[in-house]
């Protein structure tokens, strides 16, 4: 158990965490987010909650000095941090400036955004070398508004810029992450200059899968179901080429050729601006007779601080008419690390509908011969946005 960190009532977590600079000590339930804990348990509601998908930006607040989003963040894992919200920056010099041109530049209409993007500008004005707008609108990319049309929030914020290092207030240097919250994958450092390619992101060691342990009791579960126009036999065989699957499936990449037991590669996952992804290996198991099978797998993310092992178990049988097929999964997942914020289960639940959803329609093109799908990407924007969507729609009772 980390630091601040403490077993409380049943089914609690007893935390300690400097909040605003002040010690604080709460219980939160492990399932808690930092967001919640600051409004509901701390009374600080100027951390807003827009889409608790990561995607808004409303609730940006500064954990350890950068931001992050509190909606993806879980309270337990913020033991022993320093959590600084927009109350907490009253008396901050860079604030202070920004809100004043904010007024000036009429960068505000509701505020609901205001505050998240207070504190995202906060890091920009602190780290940009220069009043830069490109770099201005990269770096504020992860925070939505949707009443300003965003021109003035980024003449306000390269106006502070500007005025700053006209008076010889440099930026903060050795600050080599990426422009945007925690565990953004934006492409750009503020080291970066202008037309540098991006540089391929350091890979971490994939786990061995002879490592994988044949057991695994995985934290979180979830099943999911596809319907295909083909009959069982053709789309269980189809399953069986690992590079045809890899094709269909939005997101994924190999990166070794596939044995019959064994493949490698990843899986990219991106909710706004906020991406990484996964390498690793998987083992499969496959039972024709049952038209079932397994895969087992682990990874880890780029710097290798987040790891991820899970299992598929899948099975084929008669869809709801002759010759049609369902896919029936049965989806385990462990997640851990600053990325464990991915490992939701709304949130995965969510992602894997629309993954589901490409990947059947990509099996079925290529099951009816249709021209092999294009390259496997993931569309982040269009997930995250459907993902949104979905939310609004069923908060508003649409759904
Ligand atoms: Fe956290 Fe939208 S509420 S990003
Ligand atoms: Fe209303 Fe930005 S001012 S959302």
């Amino acid at each position: 158990m980390s630091a601040g960190l403490a077993e409380s009532a049943p089914g609690h977590l007893a935390l300690a965490l400097t909040v605003n600079g002040r010690p604080v000590r709460i219980a939160a339930e492990p399932r808690s987010h930092l967001g919640d804990l600051l409004r509901e348990g701390l009374n600080l509601t100027g951390t807003h909650l827009g889409c608790e998908h990561g995607v808004c930006g409303a609730c940006t607040v500064l954990l350890d000095g950068e931001p992050a989003r509190a909606c993806l963040t879980f309270a337990g894992a913020c033991a022993g941090a320093a959590v600084t919200t927009v109350e907490g920056l009253d008396e901050d010099e860079v604030a202070a400036e920004l809100r004043a041109a904010f007024h000036r530049e009429h960068a505000l209409q509701c505020g609901y955004c205001t505050p998240g993007m207070l504190v995202a500008a906060r890091d920009l004005v602190l780290r940009l070398p220069a009043a830069d707008e490109r770099r201005v609108r990269i770096g504020l990319a992860g925070n939505l508004c949707r009443c300003t049309g965003y021109a003035g929030i980024v003449r306000a914020v390269t106006d502070v810029i500007a005025a700053r290092r006209a008076r010889g207030i440099g930026p903060e240097t050795g600050a080599a992450r990426p422009l945007g919250p925690v565990g953004a994958r934006l492409g750009e450092t503020v080291a970066a200059p202008h037309s540098a390619p991006a540089r391929p992101a350091r890979m971490a060691a994939p786990a061995a899968a002879a490592d994988l342990a044949d057991t695994f009791a995985p934290a979180h579960r979830f099943a999911q179901a596809i319907e295909l126009a083909h009959p069982p036999e053709a789309v269980f065989a189809l399953l069986d080429d690992i590079e045809a699957v890899a094709a269909c499936l939005p997101g994924a990449v190999l990166t070794g050729r596939p044995e019959p037991d064994t493949v490698e590669g990843g899986l990219q996952v991106r909710i706004g601006p906020i991406g990484a992804t996964f390498r690793g290996r998987a083992r499969i198991q496959r039972d024709a007779a049952g038209l079932s099978g397994r895969v087992r797998g682990a990874g880890s993310d780029a710097g290798g601080r987040s790891a991820t092992e899970g299992e598929i178990r899948y099975r084929v049988g008669p869809g709801a008419t002759p010759g049609t097929a369902r896919v029936d999964l049965d989806v385990g997942y462990t997640l851990t690390g600053p990325l464990a914020q991915f490992g939701r289960p709304g949130l995965v639940r969510d992602l894997a509908g629309r993954i589901a959803t490409d990947f059947s329609r990509n099996l079925d093109a290529r099951l009816s011969g249709a021209a092999a799908p294009p390259p496997a990407g993931l569309n982040p924007l269009r997930l995250a946005l459907s993902v949104l969507r979905a939310r609004l729609a069923a908060w508003f009772g649409r759904a």
